[in-house]
């Protein structure tokens, strides 16, 4: 059983530092919020620590208030990894099933997956995770949990997920600069994963796309596996920018806009309609439709490019469970909309499902994610989130020691 069920995500967002704190409700599955505490951070472009001082700041201020908050004492976290540096790579292992009675043991599993692992990368990229596609014994494919199973040779298939490792080192860094322990380093869309999708969507196939501020993390599911991850650079904030620039308007009176007035269609039928606000000063006459034009031209671009990345594992409107949306970024109304439109798939809001009450926030879904990695990499026999074979090679392998 996880040691004390209490856990902690920290996402190192572009836009903010969130750090979370959950509780496993006791004997069941679902979990409670302790703490949820965030702070607006510059640290982060694009999903990589350029301030590594600033982002210590502002996570030591989350410690601090989720100590006030919720009386736990953070002491070590789950932390999200992001950036367009983030690479896959598959890779195939082989070795011979070990016990005298030939029926594959955890153990065999764990080697296998540790030689698919060790392929040679040039000195600045490491590897951050491996998710294991199929397995192979005695040349019989396919197979998904070889454990117990009789042969001779096991083979695994695995997808690598990596990372560029200056990148990587700044972030623990920022983090350990804090005062904080690092439990484990996750790859974003991963965590985000974790959060809002159910197993019947991984089973059948389904993308989740976590739109940020500077990034939007994809990640792609099939048959219960990984099948693709990507990092695109751009996300809402670019929208923001947009406006401001289009409009020629305030950074801040654009967000703003955007927030309050702010949809991905337009549905009016007075296309010269103007935005009416207290803030918005005399001088500024913004027209509704123009705004959405604006908000619809960027989103589309996002789906876009999700698509692009859909089309390279050949995945293009081909997912049963379709595109679950979620991040700061879904919050815009009738993104789900644009998304059925542009991307050819079902679509849904992703919000951190087994909370008890109901979480709302989807821009909590990577930090939420985090935590809940922490309880199935923990808690091998509920490993719900991961698939169970996987959770049993994460928990051995996980790579990361700060
Ligand atoms: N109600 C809302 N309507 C529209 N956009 C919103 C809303 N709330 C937040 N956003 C946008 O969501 C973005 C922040 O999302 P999120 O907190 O997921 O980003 P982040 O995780 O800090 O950034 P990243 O993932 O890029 O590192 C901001 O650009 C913000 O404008
Ligand atoms: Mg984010």
């Amino acid at each position: 059983m996880a040691k004390n069920h209490v856990f902690a995500g920290l996402d190192v967002g572009g836009n903010e530092v969130k750090l979370v704190i959950i509780q496993q409700l006791d004997d069941k599955d679902d979990f409670q919020i302790l703490s949820q505490n965030r702070e607006v951070c510059s640290g982060i472009r694009r999903g990589v620590v350029i301030n590594l001082q600033e982002v210590s700041d502002a996570i030591i201020s989350c410690v601090k208030q989720a100590q006030e908050q919720s009386d736990k004492k953070v002491k070590s976290v789950y932390v999200n990894i992001d950036g367009s540096h983030i690479f896959l790579a598959a890779s195939h292992g082989l070795v011979s099933v070990s016990r005298a009675d030939q029926k594959i043991s955890q153990e065999d599993i764990n080697r296998v997956i540790h030689a698919a692992q060790t392929f040679s990368l040039p000195s600045n990229k490491e590897i951050l995770d491996v998710f294991p596609k199929e397995f192979v014994v005695d040349g019989e494919k396919g197979i998904r949990d070889p454990l117990g199973m009789q042969g001779v040779r096991l083979e695994a298939d695995v997808l690598a997920i990596g990372c560029l490792s200056p990148y990587s080192k700044n972030l623990t860094e920022a983090v350990l600069e804090s005062g904080l322990q690092i439990d484990g380093v996750i790859v974003n869309p991963l965590a985000s994963a974790r959060a809002v999708l159910t197993d019947r969507e991984r089973e059948l196939g389904v993308a989740v796309l976590d739109i940020g501020s500077s990034t939007t993390g994809l990640a792609v599911f099939e048959e219960g596996n990984l099948i693709h991850a990507a990092i695109l650079p751009l996300g809402s904030f670019n929208i923001t920018k947009d406006i401001a620039i289009l409009l020629r308007i305030d950074i801040d009176e654009a967000e703003r806009i955007k927030v309050e007035f702010g949809s991905c269609v337009w549905r009016g039928s007075k296309k010269k309609e103007k935005i009416k606000s207290d803030f918005l000063s005399e001088r500024l006459q913004v027209s509704k439709k123009n705004l959405i034009d604006i908000i619809e031209a960027r989103v589309s671009e996002i789906f876009e490019q999700a698509n692009k990345e859909l089309k390279k594992v050949s995945r293009q409107g081909l997912l049963p469970s379709g595109v679950v949306l979620t991040g700061g970024g879904a919050k815009l109304p009738k993104i789900v909309e644009l998304a059925k439109k542009e991307m050819k798939l079902p679509s849904r809001i992703g919000l951190p499902r087994d909370f008890v009450p109901p979480q709302e926030d989807s821009s909590l879904a990577a930090a939420c994610g985090l935590a809940l990695s922490g309880f199935d990499l923990e808690d091998v026999s509920s490993a719900s989130g991961l698939g169970g074979i996987a959770a049993k090679i994460k928990k051995v392998f996980h790579p990361f020691i700060p």
